[in-house]
């Protein structure tokens, strides 16, 4: 409700404390008593809420999902007032300090950081299945010479079920297992095979004697030479934003997996459809819409400009605002940090990061940004750091898509075991007529 059309009266009311809220209907003058569990009602006990026995019952309107919950969960926090976000409880400055992408990957799934075992297991495992089928090739061969490689990522995936038929048995715990695994030893191979088709390039197997970030940095890069060395720095760098982006709750893509995973399809399409979500530019697609923007600006000289359309409405800022966190986004804070490291360690300079830093310092001193409490997203800065990678910009939401394959599966898992979920089928509003008789072609 709209504060106009809900006012709070204050002090009118006698506090009980109960964890209950007292609703009256004063279409029939009824009061409902309604049960609050974590700060949260349920929207069907206001299906109660009727004016008669023939009523359908009180519904929520929520377009977005601006308020509600759609599950409960214990793999990711978000304080989106005070900028904190944690893994299973883990603050991500401290994974992104000490941990690698494999070993946040299994604390996302499986709840627990390994022990050094299950860690050496995990990632033998993971390396192990880094091949792809030879038909996967060929397929992606179809593709057009320009075929964007999110759409190409989005359809192999799809396809990888085709290959594990086994995978759609998902009450099997092995087979989940099995999907987790193959899911994220491939999706670096088939990004990587994604760009060099792109580029009419062969494709680059995966070399088990690699990193996980290593080896994808090989498989995008690698040409002549019997083996591609890789930069520590760089190897470093990818892993810290990979860790970065490996889960952030019910955001869209994951919603998607969750929401397409829920009618038990197998876990290769519930993952495709997250892709779909991450490939849009309100979210995923967001870094590449950054560099457009900053090439866009051109120069220091043109942010004040830039800025003004911004707030005339004709532009957004693009990397900047968040649904949940209305402080900074400690991902951002990161990666900001990340980049001179990373433009040090390639020997380039970035005429784009600077037009990025003086865009955020003039932003943050402006209050129609403070007062709206937009501040940069994870999106502002990673994309530059993908280009000192040499990762193009049509890429980096691919390499997003990799990182983000692990938080998708812990969701996906976790919902699998919810036992409140159901398939999800959200109400509507018909807004449209009724009754019509329908008219032939002729008369129309
Ligand atoms: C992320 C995003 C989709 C969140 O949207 P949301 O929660 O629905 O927020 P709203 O669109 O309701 O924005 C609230 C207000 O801030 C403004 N706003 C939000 N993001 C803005 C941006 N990036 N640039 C300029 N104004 C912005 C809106 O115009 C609105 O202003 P108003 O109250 O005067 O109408 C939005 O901030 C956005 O489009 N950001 C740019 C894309 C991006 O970086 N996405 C990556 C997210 S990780």
């Amino acid at each position: 409700m709209s504060q106009d059309r809900f006012q709070d009266r204050e002090g009118d009311g006698v506090s009980t404390a109960k964890d209950t809220l007292t609703v009256t209907d004063n279409r029939t003058g009824k009061q409902y008593e309604v049960e609050i569990t974590d700060g949260t009602v349920r929207a069907m006990d206001f299906r109660e809420i009727k004016v008669d026995e023939d009523d359908f019952g009180l519904m929520t309107y929520d377009p977005g999902f601006l308020n509600t919950a759609s599950c409960r969960s214990s793999i990711t926090y978000i304080d989106g007032e005070r900028g904190i976000l944690e893994y299973r409880g883990i603050p991500i400055e401290q994974l992104c300090e000490h941990s690698t992408y494999l070993e946040v990957a299994y604390l996302l799934i499986y709840g627990e950081l390994p022990t050094r075992k299950q860690l050496d297991d995990w990632v033998y495992e993971i390396t192990h299945h880094t091949y792809v089928h030879e038909n996967i090739k060929d397929f992606m061969d179809g593709f057009r010479h320009d075929a964007h490689p999110m759409g190409m990522l989005l359809a192999s995936v799809g396809a990888l079920s085709t290959f594990y038929p086994g995978a759609s048995n998902i009450r099997d715990e092995n087979e989940r297992h099995m999907a987790a695994v193959r899911l994220i030893a491939k999706m670096p191979t088939l990004a990587a095979f994604a760009y060099r088709h792109s580029l009419g390039l062969p494709y680059v197997y995966p070399d088990n004697e690699l990193s996980y970030t290593g080896n994808f940095l090989s498989m995008l890069f690698k040409m002549a030479e019997p083996r591609y060395e890789v930069d520590p720095r760089l190897e470093r760098a990818l892993d810290v934003l990979f860790i970065l982006h490996a889960d952030h709750e019910q955001n869209c893509s994951t919603n998607a997996v969750r929401g397409v995973g829920s009618s038990l399809v197998d876990p290769y399409s519930a993952i495709a459809a997250g892709i779909a979500g991450l490939y849009g530019p309100l979210h995923g697609g967001a870094n590449v819409q950054v560099l457009k923007m900053l090439r866009r600006i051109g120069s220091v000289e043109n942010i004040p400009d830039y800025l003004e359309s911004v707030k005339n409405g004709d532009e957004r800022l693009m990397g900047f605002g968040h649904r949940v966190y209305k402080n900074y986004d400690p991902r951002a804070r990161i990666i900001k940090s990340n980049v001179d490291e990373v433009l040090e360690a390639v020997g380039k300079t970035s005429p784009l990061l600077e037009i990025a830093t003086e865009l955020e310092k003039r932003a943050l001193d402006d209050e129609y940004f403070t007062s709206r409490k937009l501040y940069p997203n994870v999106d502002f800065y990673s994309g530059l750091i993908y280009e000192a990678l040499g990762i193009p910009t049509e890429s980096s939401t691919v390499v997003f898509a990799i990182a983000r394959t692990s938080g998708w599966i812990a969701n996906w898992l976790e919902m699998l075991e919810d036992p409140e979920q159901r398939i999800a089928r959200p109400r509507q509003i018909y807004t449209g007529p009724r009754n019509r008789d329908y008219v032939s072609i002729d008369q129309r």
